[in-house]
Parts: C-alpha cells; sequence; structure tokens
C-alpha cells in the first residue's frame, strides 16, 4: 500500500470544514485592517531563500527541499513565505502603489524536519506582511491581529513574547560584547556553554545549569545595548500594545530562526501544544527587500501556523452540509434516468443543493440514504411519474417533474 509521505498528512473533509472556518476568520480579520490576498508559487530560485532567509540559518542549511529544475537552474520548495512575498513587491513595482502595502497568504511551506506532533514537513501558515511602513503602529497592529486571530479562533493558553534586535550592526558589536563577557567567567560556564561560546554565545542564555545562570544575570543584555532610535521605537510598540491590553513578557532571549529580523520580534505560543509550542510568530524585517535588489524598504510581519493553530483551538463551529434534495430513481426506463439527472442538474442550477442517487440501490435503499444524509426533500422519479417527498413531515405527493423545484424554492405545496 502506498502512504503519503513521512511528515505529510491528507486533509479529511471533516478537518477541510475546520480549515475552512480558520481561514475564513484570517479573511474577516486581515481584511478588516486591509490586508489583500496574495499567492506566490510554490517553488522559487534558491538564492531567494539563501540570501533572504540567511545562509547560517537551520532552514537553508538542513530543512530545504532543493532540485535542479531540469535547466541547471536550482529551486527550492519554499520553507517561508516571507521572502517570496518581498521578491513578488519588487518584481511587480509596488513601491509604486500607496505605503504600506499590505499583504495576506494561506499557503503551505515545506521544511524538511524531524516529523513529530506539530511539525511537518508539508505544513501551513496564515501570514500577514506590511510593507513600506517604519511605523510602531504597524508592528503592533500586527501583534493585535494576530493576537485577534488566536482569540477568533479560541487557541488555548496563548502567551506572547517579544523583544527587539536592533540592526545588524548592534547586533554584530553585542556578540563580541557577550562573547568576551563569556570568556571572562568560562571558568563558571557549564561544559557545554563554554563549548558554544563563539558558535552561539546566546544560547548560554538558555541553560539550566545553576552557575551558569548565576553568570548570565549579570552578562550584559542586547535590550540595554540598542541605539537611542531602536529603543524608542520598541518603547513605541509596547506602549501601543499595553494601550490596547494585550499580555506579553519582554524576552531578551527571543531569538527566531531567520536572519532577517531587525528591530521588534514576537512569538505566540501556547500550552495547549507539545514540545512544538510555537503558534505563530513575526518580526520587522527592514533590511530584507534591499538585501533582494530593491529599494531600502521597511517592512513588517507575521506567520502562524494552521496546524499548530488548529490543534490548540477549543471546538470550532463547522457549518452542515445541508442537502436540499435527494433525486432517487426507481424502475429501469432510461426516460426516468434521464429525468431524475435532469431534474438534479436543475435544482442545482436554482441554486438548490442536489445529489442524485449513483449507486443503483433499491428504492427502498435510496431513501435510507436521502435520511442518513439529511435531505430535506426527495423526489422519486418512477416510470412515468415523479413523486416529492418532504422528508420532515413525511408527507409524499405525486406532481410533475417540472414543479418538484420551485415547492421546494417556496418551502410548502401548492394549494
Ligand atoms: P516561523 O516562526 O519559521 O516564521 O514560522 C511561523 C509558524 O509556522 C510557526 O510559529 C509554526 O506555527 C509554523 N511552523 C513552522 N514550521 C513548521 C513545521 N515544520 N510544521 C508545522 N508548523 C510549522 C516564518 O515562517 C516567518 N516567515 C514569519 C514572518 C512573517 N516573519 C515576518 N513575516
Amino acid at each position: 500500500m502506498i502512504q503519503a509521505p513521512r511528515g505529510t498528512f491528507d486533509v479529511l473533509p471533516e478537518e477541510a470544514a475546520r480549515r475552512e472556518h480558520l481561514e475564513s476568520q484570517a479573511r474577516r480579520v486581515l481584511s478588516a485592517a486591509g490586508y489583500r490576498r496574495i499567492e506566490t508559487p510554490a517553488f522559487e530560485a534558491t538564492e531567494l531563500f539563501a540570501r533572504g532567509v540567511g545562509e547560517a540559518t537551520d532552514i537553508v542549511q538542513k530543512e530545504m527541499y532543493t532540485f535542479d529544475d531540469g535547466g541547471g537552474r536550482s529551486q527550492t520548495l519554499r520553507p517561508e513565505g516571507t521572502a517570496p512575498v518581498c521578491r513578488a513587491y519588487i518584481e511587480h513595482g509596488m513601491h509604486k502603489l500607496a505605503q504600506p502595502v499590505k499583504l495576506w497568504y494561506l499557503s503551505s511551506f515545506f521544511r524538511s524536519e524531524a516529523p513529530q506532533r506539530g511539525r511537518y514537513r508539508q505544513f501551513w501558515q496564515v501570514g500577514a506582511e506590511a510593507i513600506g511602513s517604519a511605523h510602531p503602529e504597524t508592528d503592533a497592529e500586527l501583534i493585535v491581529l494576530l493576537a485577534d486571530l488566536l482569540d477568533a479562533l479560541t487557541v488555548k493558553d496563548v502567551h506572547l513574547r517579544i523583544s527587539s534586535l536592533g540592526t545588524p550592526e548592534t547586533r554584530v558589536a553585542y556578540r563580541r560584547e557577550l562573547t568576551e563577557y563569556l570568556r571572562a567567567n568560562q571558568d563558571a560556564l557549564s561544559e557545554d556553554v563554554r563549548a558554544r561560546i563563539e558558535v552561539n554565545p546566546m544560547r548560554a542564555f538558555d541553560s539550566t545549569d545553576p552557575r551558569t545562570r548565576e553568570v548570565m544575570r549579570e552578562a550584559p543584555k542586547l535590550l540595554e545595548r540598542l541605539s537611542d532610535a531602536d529603543a524608542a521605537h520598541f518603547g513605541a510598540v509596547r506602549s501601543l500594545l499595553d494601550d490596547a491590553g494585550v499580555a506579553y513578557e519582554l524576552d531578551p532571549t527571543l531569538v527566531r530562526g531567520l536572519d532577517y529580523y531587525t528591530r521588534t520580534v514576537f512569538e505566540f505560543t501556547s500550552d495547549a501544544l507539545g514540545a512544538q509550542s510555537g503558534v505563530g510568530g513575526g518580526g520587522r524585517y527592514d533590511r530584507l527587500i534591499e538585501q533582494l535588489d530593491g529599494a531600502p524598504t521597511p517592512a513588517c510581519g507575521f506567520a502562524a501556523g494552521v496546524e499548530r493553530m488548529l490543534l490548540a483551538a477549543g471546538e470550532l463551529p463547522v457549518a452542515a452540509d445541508v442537502v436540499d434534495l435527494f433525486v432517487a430513481c426507481a424502475g429501469e426506463d432510461p426516460g426516468a434516468n434521464k429525468t431524475a439527472f435532469e431534474l438534479a442538474h436543475d435544482a442545482r442550477r436554482a441554486g438548490l443543493t442536489a445529489q442524485l442517487e449513483l449507486a443503483g440501490r433499491s428504492l427502498k435503499g435510496q431513501l435510507k440514504h436521502a435520511d442518513r444524509i439529511g435531505a430535506r426533500y426527495v423526489a422519486i422519479v418512477e416510470d412515468g411519474t415523479t413523486s416529492l417527498r418532504d422528508m420532515q413531515s413525511g408527507e409524499q405527493r405525486e406532481t410533475a417533474a417540472r414543479n418538484v423545484i420551485p415547492t421546494i424554492l417556496r418551502g410548502h405545496w401548492q394549494l
């Protein structure tokens, strides 16, 4: 038996209905704030992600599905949506539109990660990008919109952490300072932290070793090294969140797995998820458009995992399938089959939902089936005659086939 590849899954009809609900909530929340839908291709030039997401990131180093397109060009299944949306912004000259250009997407992405609950190799994200605004209101608005979406989807036990990364220049200087501090205190550090001083000094903040933690309490913090302009920007974002009543935790150790971030970064987690607790995150990426050969353009955005939101959501209202009419056919007469087929087709064109018997059941079997699928009416087409049965009242009358649809639309029998 051939099975779906490891780390992928089928979306069966019941789950599809929950996803449709999620999509309609995303559309409602984001279009109310002026975000318009965009879809980019499922694969892009590998260079886009190498330059956009960053050569040194786990995503680019280990997680991309990359292939030769047959013409000697390296292509990659998109592992994320921000770099592609920026590519589209540049390619279509969207800098000529009123700024910021606000775009949202609901698309599938691909990362070659070890599969587990909430972590897949093909997964979906709802994302939003506001390109062309440096204002702190943009950062705060995006955070509030994602909070609203999670709330609308009843995602449980949500926490928000935020931080600011300043500029790449501030980070380089800070990293040097932190590395020096760690080297000066290396005797008090745990062995694994000591081994990683040069590779990833920031990891020392995550250590659970008591002596390392003591050293880290006094360590220089990036948030204390921000330039005045970056600190003012972050202060403005925080005060907008405070005013909006959005609770957050300041987390100076928040690092995201993508290299393009500048200034604000944020992440929503849910305790209802296991190890993969990140439901959505994002931040500002003021250098990315320029890095992809566009004009310097500030931007900010987020993406949230569809599967993780659904895993952490409560019960969602799912619209029941409505069947207005089931067309049953009895007898062998080809004329009856033709009448039944036409009746179902005409009913759909008149705006009703209508199903035709397609499995060769007996009349009794067809009526049972109509009942099971919750049909409101059943038309029984027999050799030469047609009857209509109201499944709620059980009343059945013989009628001309042409009267079936008007009767259903009217909702009662013609007196
Ligand atoms: P990200 O944090 O890499 O950010 O992914 C966003 C969300 O996608 C995660 O919080 C998680 O819910 C979901 N996700 C990521 N990987 C997987 C996976 N393997 N399986 C299931 N869900 C997953 C970005 O992708 C950025 N583009 C966000 C952004 C937009 N920043 C600025 N604008």
